[in-house]
């Protein structure tokens, strides 16, 4: 068969991101322009901000993505691009960027779901066999997904409540690190010691997950030890926080690797970063005897390889987009 290679553009959140993909698994240029220092002034994402710092950019992306490969446009079989969830604004820079260049260079557009990029980041590492176990860890995600064959999603269970990376992030602000708070606690829990005595997420059997009990918990303790004038260690409070946040994955992913009897397990979305996730992780892969994925961390955090990935089963089975589709800023995958 011959080669495929799919353009892929991401933008929908603060990562303008454009990839050129090889048979949905070969990272073939890759070019992802963060605009992290400049929301990280504001506390977060602030979302016109974002969308203009896309349009101003999306070209430059694509002519840094070309500089570093001999593929040129004449070679592209298919456009990828990120249609939903994220920021309207700026789903919609990327979206108009695709649906201009396929109408142009006449090439078929491919819709792609962010949430099915993270999953399918997993490709870049081993090609992705089934059934399989994801556990899906984002800003918006936390998710216990089996998988019986490309995009067949079976969700065994999901939060309640917060989202495992909306949890750093708000741990990270009440501790006045900067934005985006999940790499902050990464690296100062290294440095701590896990002393402060938090309340396990939930305490049952179901593979639901709830962080907003444990998120509460650690707001009311830095509160009250302000108002007290103690000293916060916040390398301790991060190890403290991370070890709980962690352990329960850990605890719900061995539960339903039990339950499903399954032989395979993959890691995906931001929080997929995390240094003390990834050995945790590595340990219950050893003490189960199962084959483990995680992307390396470049994959883990938003970007367009995972697109290009996500789109070659779509491009396989023919499921192009017209040009009349639409961004939409919520969606569901399962
Ligand atoms: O998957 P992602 O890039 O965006 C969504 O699709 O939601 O995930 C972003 C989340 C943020 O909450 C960020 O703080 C977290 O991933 N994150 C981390 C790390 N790197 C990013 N959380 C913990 N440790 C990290 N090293
Ligand atoms: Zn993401």
């Amino acid at each position: 068969m011959k080669d495929v290679y799919i353009l892929a553009i991401e933008s929908s959140c603060d990562e303008t991101s454009i990839s050129v993909i090889k048979n949905g698994c070969i990272d073939v240029a890759t070019t992802i322009l963060t605009q992290m220092d400049t929301h990280a002034e504001f506390g977060g994402v602030v979302p016109e901000v974002a969308s203009r710092m896309h349009s101003e950019n999306i070209t430059m992306v694509l002519e840094d993505v070309f500089s570093k490969t001999d593929i040129t446009m004449d070679n592209i079989d298919a456009i990828a691009v990120t249609y939903a969830p994220g920021l309207l604004g700026s789903l919609l820079v990327g979206l108009e960027f695709a649906k201009t260049l396929s109408l142009v260079y006449n090439k078929p557009l491919i819709k792609v779901h962010h949430i099915a990029g993270h999953i399918y980041a997993n490709n870049l590492v081993d090609k992705m066999e089934f059934p399989l176990l994801a556990l899906v860890v984002s800003g918006g995600h936390t998710e216990l997904v089996l998988m019986e064959d490309d995009y067949k999603f079976n969700v065994l269970g999901s939060t309640l409540d917060d989202a495992i990376g909306e949890v750093y992030d708000k741990v990270a602000r009440v501790l006045d690190l900067p934005y985006p708070g999940g790499p902050h606690i990464d690296r100062l829990a290294v440095l701590g010691k896990d002393t402060y005595d938090l309340p396990k997420p939930m305490d049952n059997d179901e593979l639901d997950f709830s962080y907003s009990g444990l998120k509460s918990a650690i707001i009311n303790l830095v509160h009250n030890e302000k108002q007290r004038g103690n000293e916060i260690r916040k390398e301790d409070i991060a190890c403290s926080f991370q070890t709980v946040a962690v352990d329960e994955l850990i605890r719900k992913t061995k539960l339903a690797i039990h339950k499903t009897n399954s032989k395979r397990l993959i890691i995906a979305g931001g929080v997929s970063a995390n240094k003390y996730l990834r050995n945790e992780f590595e340990k219950l892969a050893d003490e189960e005897n199962i084959k483990l994925s995680i992307p390396p961390i470049k994959y883990c955090t938003d970007n367009a390889a995972m697109i290009g990935c996500a789109a070659y089963p779509l491009y396989l089975k023919n499921e192009f987009s017209s040009l009349d589709i639409n961004a939409e800023s919520t969606l569901a995958l399962f």
